[in-house]
This record gives structure tokens, sequence and C-alpha cells, in this order.
């Protein structure tokens, strides 16, 4: 491997220590204590993983979570009216909903329920467009730690083709406007686009969120590029890897993340952070 491990384990330790400082100083001024609410609807099992640990980090950086846990049979009125009451409730900073929501209810309708300054994943349109106008407010927690990790690297990123592949509404698009803002030219690419490896092979920077196992061949890889996996993909074999083929990527990559280990914890990470900083925009 000749290439560098952008270790986001290391780089969300380090920003949870910087957060967890803040929050003392913030609560010895007598100002309130943050507070998230996490609504975890079901028994998705990847869910409940993810929202354990978001949980376990709210507490160990000394945010307060809030913790609701609604039955898979719970109605789109009943999570409306909960959204509804967090909402108006002053001591709660931001609002999270763990995604994916049952079948039956409309998690658009429910993502722009929550108030904007409490939408600590940046998933509501009136944050999406603030990003996409370069006036940023409360930022999608992935693609924000990716950037985050990215500054880690000291690279300019600015003049950069950048690749992303994958176009959801949680990660393509808004690490597009991301890495936009910072002016690389960025290609958005998925499952209807023409010459993928070709693209990939073009890129100084790939970004892989596609959800399939080593989709992205080490071959795919040019010399020096940037590569960061997005992917969390679990083998029958009970092993995690992600969507790019880490150990051929590693040898021509000039920096990688690893899965676990990478982007994972700079997500949860950039929540806390978005956590103080609902905190901070409420008092101001
Ligand atoms: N499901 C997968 N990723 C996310 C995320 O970042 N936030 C929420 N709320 N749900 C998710």
């Amino acid at each position: 491997m000749s290439a560098k491990l952008l270790d986001g384990k290391a780089i969300a330790a380090t920003l949870r220590d910087k957060l967890k400082i803040k929050v003392q100083t913030r609560v010895q001024q007598g100002l309130s204590v943050p507070c998230l609410a996490v609504i975890l609807v079901g028994q998705d099992p990847a869910s409940h993983v993810y929202v354990k640990n978001k949980r376990v980090a709210c507490a160990n950086t000394g945010i307060l979570a809030k913790d609701y846990d609604l039955p898979i049979e719970t109605s789109e009125a009943e999570l409306l009216a909960i959204l509804d009451k967090l909402n108006a409730d002053d001591s709660v900073h931001g609002i999270l909903v763990q995604l994916p929501l049952p079948q039956h209810i409309d998690s658009q309708k429910v993502l722009e329920r929550v108030l904007p300054q409490k939408d600590v994943d940046g998933f509501h349109p009136y944050n999406v467009g603030r990003l996409t106008l370069r006036m940023p407010l409360l930022r999608s927690c992935t693609p924000k730690g990716v950037m985050t990790m990215l500054t880690e690297t000291g690279i300019p990123l600015a003049g950069l083709d950048a690749v992303i592949i994958g176009q959801s509404n949680i990660v393509g698009r808004p690490m597009a406007l991301e890495l936009l803002a910072e002016r690389c030219t960025v290609t958005i690419c998925h499952s209807r686009t023409k010459n993928l490896a070709d693209k990939v092979r073009a890129a100084d920077l790939v970004v892989a969120a596609v959800g399939i196992p080593e989709f992205v061949k080490g071959s795919w890889i040019k010399a020096g590029a940037i590569v960061i996996d997005v992917g969390i993909n679990r083998l029958d074999d009970g092993r995690l890897v992600g969507d790019v083929e880490f150990k051929e990527a590693a040898a021509i990559a000039s920096w990688i993340t690893p899965v676990p280990g990478g982007v994972g914890p700079m997500t949860i990470a950039s929540l806390l952070e978005n956590t103080l900083q609902a905190a901070e925009m409420r008092d101001a």
C-alpha cells in the first residue's frame, strides 16, 4: 500500500474532544446543554446500530440525547405530531429522524416537518438550498465529514476533477454541492452513467457511495488520486467492506479512507458539531 490512510476514527476522536470542551465551556457559562432528539421507527438492524453509535457519541461529548424508539406501526400522523412537539420545545436544539422510515410513512414529508434550524441532518430543502447557494447553515453530516477529512490532507481542492459515484439525497448530491463550493469540477455518476470506469480513471478525487461491495475496481483509480469510500457493506462471511477494492486502490492512490474507520465516524462527529451549532444558533 502506498496511499496514506485518511484515518476517520482518529480525526473524529480529536473533533469529539474539541466539541466536548466547547460543550463544557458553554454549560459553565450558564447556557443550556445541547440536546438532540433521536427518532428511530421500527427494527431495521443497521439503523439500530447507527442510532446506538450516535447516542453513545452524544453521551461522550456531553450532548443530551433524547430517545424516541417508536414501533414500526407508528403512523405518519403520529410521527408528525411528535415532530411538532419537538419543534416547539425550546430545550431541544436538534432533531434527527433515522432513515429509512417504514414504507407507509412519506419520508420527504417527515423531513420537511423538522424546523430547518433544528435540522441537524441537513436534509430539509431549506438547508440543501442554502448549500446550493453557497451559504450553508446546517450541512448534511456525511458530506460535511468528508470535507473535514479532506481538509486534513492539506491538499488544495480548487480545480480538482472530482467524480462522485451515487446520486442520493443523503450523500451524492450534497457531496457534489460541497465540492463545487470548494471549486472542484464535479461529475456525479449513477446507474445510467456511460463509461463509468473511464470517468473514474480521469478523477483526481473519487467519492464512492453506491452501496455495492467493492464495486469500484482498483484498476479504475488514477495514480495519486484521493479515494473516499462512503460504503459500508457486510459480506456473507461477516466482513465489512467498502464500495472500493481497498487493497488494489490503496496501491495507487495518494490518500484513501478505510472501511470501517473512515467516513463512518466522521458522519457522527459532524452530527455532534451540527447539534452544538444548532444550540449556538438558538442562543444568538
Ligand atoms: N440513514 C443513513 N444515513 C443517515 C444519516 O446520515 N442520517 C439519518 N437520519 N439517517 C440516515
